[in-house]
């Protein structure tokens, strides 16, 4: 059945198939509307079925409910599906439960129901099962970097659709960066207007001679972003966007110059950043930059219903703070130690207007320097440390050390990868990564709340590059955050690549354009974009 990410439970209850034909029903209890549906669209589409509406008790009918026995045992995201001869059962804890579910049926159909239209001759079939399944994390992530290269709409649905495929729950917007603002934000025109075009791109990572000299850029308007959220939450994803602030601005900054540190450069004169690396243009630490950035988040809270609003925090770099003379007053005025403490105070500041609005502050790990307030959570990139620290301190956390889980590092030691930047993170290292670290005590482990793939794109220009770097990691990556993998060392690699063979097929039916295990495809290959692979660390991004 070679399902992906491996179940909890999987009892073949005996040989042989229940085919569904044009006479299966459609069956659908209370509160399952939303799966209903997904599956009269996907399923319906692939196979040429209609799945007209059908009795719970009938023959040959796929029944969904919900059933508070396997919400007790299993959880609102777990299941249980039964192929009879007779028909389907899935039943889920919740909805969600039940959508995951129907992810699996889907996978058990074949390769082919991945399809948007039936192949001729081909009938569906799904091996008798009892299927009992739950996640292991309740956070199981993708962050996908819309900043360095802008993503069409349609491209980021599909990732969702992808996302939804393997079971992964959270979708980490990063909407903001020095080379790009992709968010539209009414009151400020202008960071969509300016911010969200650059005139040419470092082609390659940030040591390549080479630039591609013609405009980039893009955003999503707020309905396209009302849109993704929507299309997210069909699917049981939530997103969580990312405003990056103090650092990571230069973009923002080209649009509002005020927002910059105009006492030690001339900010009039920046450019959204069409190089790699960290821009040393970061915000002002000013009543100005923080009434701004409150106004910005206002519009993001409308569009964005996420527990969870992401402010960055990575990075910024604090030379400009060091020089202005704003910067230092303020640092007196706070009475804080020194930039560090300037940092600290400004996203403590969003922490607490977020707290006020019910929402949870999220940044990456350097938001611990300095202290926080108890219900931030951290995003740990620079190694497990950072959420080592905070789980100690009793923060939640979401695992996503760069060392193991950023996908933009290079897969395969090979000259001949498309970009190769950093560490080698193989499909094995992926697979082999462990969320929750042995140095914590069950208690801290417990505000692990899971584990995040991120997907950094300054050396991926489009959406086929975007697949070649994320597939087919992320489906070991969905495994280590779905299903209960003994420790690492014990792992069955070996039956994983097996159930990868039909999972191939179906990323293959998907028009997913994966790293084959045997290496790049002649048009997956750039040569002269770098001449040689690129050791990290650091990342040379
Ligand atoms: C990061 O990679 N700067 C979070």
């Amino acid at each position: 059945m070679d399902v992906i990410p491996e179940p909890r439970h999987v009892a073949a209850h005996q040989d042989g198939y229940f085919a569904p034909g044009p006479a299966t029903g459609l069956s659908a209890g209370d509160g399952t509307q939303g799966t209903e549906r997904w599956l009269r669209a996907t399923l319906g589409a692939a196979t040429g079925l209609p799945l007209p509406p059908g009795e719970a008790g009938d023959d040959d009918v796929i029944r969904l409910s919900l059933d508070p026995a396997i919400t007790a045992e299993l959880g609102e995201e777990g299941y249980r599906l039964d192929v009879l001869p007779n028909g389907v059962r899935l039943a889920g804890g919740g909805p969600a439960g039940l959508f995951w579910g129907a992810q699996t049926l889907r996978q058990l159909l074949g390769p082919d129901a991945f399809r948007r239209a039936p192949l001729p001759g081909r009938r569906p079939r799904l091996p008798l099962t009892r299927i009992q399944d739950a996640p292991r994390f309740r956070w199981r992530g993708l962050m996908l970097d819309v900043a360095r290269h802008f993503l069409p709409k349609d491209d980021v649905l599909r990732q969702l659709d992808l996302m939804a495929a393997h079971k992964l729950n959270v979708f980490h917007f990063h909407l903001t960066d020095d080379q790009g603002w992709r968010v539209e934000i009414e009151r400020y025109p202008r960071l969509t207007e300016v911010g969200s075009w650059r005139t040419r791109t470092k082609s390659g990572h940030r040591a390549s001679p080479l630039w591609d000299e013609k405009p980039h850029g893009g955003f999503y308007t707020q309905d396209d972003i009302r849109e993704i959220v929507a299309y997210a939450a069909e699917r049981h994803i939530t997103v969580v966007p990312e405003i990056d602030v103090p650092g990571h601005s230069q973009a923002a900054i080209t649009a509002y110059p005020e927002l910059g540190n105009t006492d030690v450069i001339d900010t009039t004169a920046l450019s959204v950043w069409d190089n790699w690396g960290i821009s040393p243009n970061v915000l002002a630490p000013t009543d100005n930059t923080l009434r701004f950035y409150e106004g910005v988040f206002e519009e993001i809270l409308g569009l964005f219903p996420s527990e969870f609003v992401h402010v960055g925090g990575d990075e910024c770099l604090k030379d400009q703070w060091r020089q202005s003379p704003t910067a230092q007053a303020r640092i007196a005025e706070l009475g804080v130690a020194d930039e560090d403490g300037l940092q600290s105070w400004f996203i403590g500041h969003f922490d607490t207007w977020l707290a006020e609005r019910g929402r949870r502050l999220i940044g990456w790990d350097e938001i611990l320097e300095g202290g926080l307030a108890d219900k931030a959570a951290v995003s740990s990139w620079r190694g497990y440390q950072g959420g080592i620290a905070a789980a100690r301190a009793g923060h939640d956390v979401v695992m996503c050390p760069e060392q193991h889980v950023y996908l933009d590092y290079r897969q395969d030691g090979g000259a001949d990868e498309p970009v190769p930047i950093a560490y080698v993170r193989t499909l094995e290292d992926v697979y082999r990564f462990e969320p929750v670290p042995p140095e914590l005590t069950p208690e801290e482990a417990g505000h692990v709340l899971g584990t995040q793939a991120n997907v950094w794109t300054e050396v991926m220009e489009d959406r086929g590059r975007v697949d070649y770097q994320t597939f087919p990691r992320l489906s070991a990556f969905a495994e280590v955050a779905w299903s209960s993998l003994p420790a690492p060392a014990e792992r069955d690699f070996a039956g994983f690549e097996r159930r990868m063979a039909t999972h191939y097929r179906r990323l293959d039916a998907l028009g997913v354009a994966y790293r084959p295990p045997s290496g790049p495809l002649p048009w997956q290959r750039r040569p002269g974009v770098l001449g040689r692979p690129i050791e990290g660390p650091p990342p040379n991004r």
